[in-house]
């Protein structure tokens, strides 16, 4: 397994492009399942968990043709008789479930592994199967297995749909219930859907493909359902968490960088914690942002001051701090002058970083959902392990500040989110190598 081999030390410097957004990514992969027609993608990030999709859907009867290099995947559906997500792959890839929506609109019928365990806590379904059940979907659990059928007829009905639970909202739930309704009969009112700009993406291209679906990146939805949906070229969204994650690199590092394709306007709460804290961002040119109106493609430059303030950060459903920047914004916190106070209100228990952190010399004490972090003068370079894909992005970014060498193993994690994060950090200077790991 890879690892990588990390100098510290090293202020980042230069310009990065933001890949597409992962999240974005597979649900809409998976919603090439619901027309017979090609559906076009473009800025599709080549990752394991793109290609783990690719795959998934291959088995699903979907050609795909991924041109890695150029981030374009064409799928197109030729053979509707197998519905089966089997266990081997969403084991490895539990975003596989947003499969499940699309095949019971457009087939009736979908067999999907139910998602086992996570590293980053206990992770139901149980929203999912509600609101598919609302719409009329027969489900049953059979040897591990969600067996989903649509009524007699093999079309949906519309429906009320309130997606809250105890966490908030859910982001694939949103997308599989705005799916399956979008081909349903009659018109469906998802309450409580989730605001993230990943099910905003989904409800655009939908849209673009025929479907009638208003309200989306607000809690309430309405889809009416049309017949059929047909093909579109549709380019994803970029990807906030990578953005995040490289903001956080420059202002760790003490650095100056400018990303180009950065999607500012989905990052409100990390740019007003990061303000807090003491970082300047700002537009990267003059007049970039009269060059660049969409704000969500935005070219930023970040810079920071050697003083880092303590903050509090909360993670909460979008438009609040993102869970998956938690890791991240921790490893920063590090090294603030003062205590910081974490807490994660949609993963209680992603943590796991928190222990390989302390090996590093953090000061941290964990009580629940929250982490109490005291900022330290440095961090020592260490081999750490990684252990989700976040968790290993907070420890990278722990590794460009350490004294020494750090060493994180298991960077297959990475991959499955980041697309050549070490190319992307040695672009901007930093000294890092991908090299044979020994766990
Ligand atoms: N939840 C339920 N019941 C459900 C579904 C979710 O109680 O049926 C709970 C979860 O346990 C969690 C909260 O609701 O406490 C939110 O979970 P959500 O369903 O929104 O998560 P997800 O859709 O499975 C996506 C991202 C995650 C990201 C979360 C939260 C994808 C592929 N994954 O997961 O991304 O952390 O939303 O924003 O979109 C990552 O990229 O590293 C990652 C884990």
């Amino acid at each position: 397994m890879d690892a990588f081999v990390i100098q510290g030390g090293a202020r980042l410097r230069g310009r990065v492009r933001v890949n597409g957004s992962k999240n974005a990514c597979l649900p809409l992969m998976a919603a090439a399942l619901m027309t017979d027609d090609p559906v076009v993608l473009t800025d599709v990030p080549d990752l394991r968990d793109t290609r783990n999709m690719a795959s998934l859907l291959e088995s699903l009867g979907c050609g795909v043709q991924f041109d890695g290099e150029h981030h374009r995947a064409t799928l197109r559906v030729k053979d509707e008789g197998q519905s089966l997500a089997h266990y081997d792959i969403v084991r490895t890839m539990r975003a596989s479930v947003c499969v499940l929506g699309p095949l019971l609109a457009k087939r009736g019928v979908a067999k999907v592994s139910m998602p086992g365990g996570c590293n980053i806590g206990d992770r139901p379904v149980d929203l999912h199967m509600r609101g598919l059940r609302l719409l009329g979907a027969k489900i049953r659990l059979e040897e591990g297995y969600m067996v989903a059928e649509a009524p007699a007829g093999g079309r949906l009905h519309g429906a009320r749909v309130f997606l809250g639970g105890p966490y908030g909202s859910t982001v694939l739930g949103t997308c599989n219930v705005m799916s399956a309704a979008a081909l349903a009969d009659g018109t469906t009112v998802i309450e409580s859907a989730a605001c993230e700009p990943e099910v905003a993406d989904l409800a655009k291209m939908l849209n673009a493909m025929g479907a009638n679906i208003t309200g989306a990146g607000t809690p309430r939805m309405t889809i009416e359902g049309v017949k059929n949906l047909h093909s579109v070229e549709h380019q994803v969204i970029a990807d906030r968490i990578e953005a995040g994650t490289y903001i956080m690199a420059a202002a760790i590092t003490n650095g100056d960088v400018v990303l180009d394709n950065c999607p500012i306007d989905a990052l409100t709460a990390l740019i007003d914690r990061l303000a807090q804290v003491g970082l300047e961002i700002q537009p990267a040119d003059e007049d970039a942002k009269s060059v660049a109106s969409d704000d969500m493609r935005q070219s930023i430059r970040v810079g920071s001051y050697r003083r880092l303030n303590p903050v509090h950060v909360v993670t909460q459903p979008h438009p609040g701090f993102p869970t998956d920047l938690q890791a991240q914004i921790m490893a920063l916190l590090c090294l603030a002058d003062g205590n910081s106070l974490i807490t994660d209100k949609i993963f209680p228990d992603r943590f796991m970083h928190v222990p390989e952190l302390s090996r590093m010399g953090a000061s941290l004490i964990r009580n629940g959902p929250s982490v109490m972090v005291s900022g330290v003068r440095e961090l020592i370079g260490a081999p750490v392990m990684a252990s989700d894909l976040r968790a290993s992005a907070g420890l990278v970014l722990a590794g460009l500040v350490a004294r020494g060498t750090t060493t994180v193993n298991r960077v297959y994690h990475i991959d499955r989110g980041y697309e050549k994060m070490e190319v992307q950090l040695q672009q901007l200077g930093a000294t890092i190598q991908r090299v044979e790991g020994s766990a």
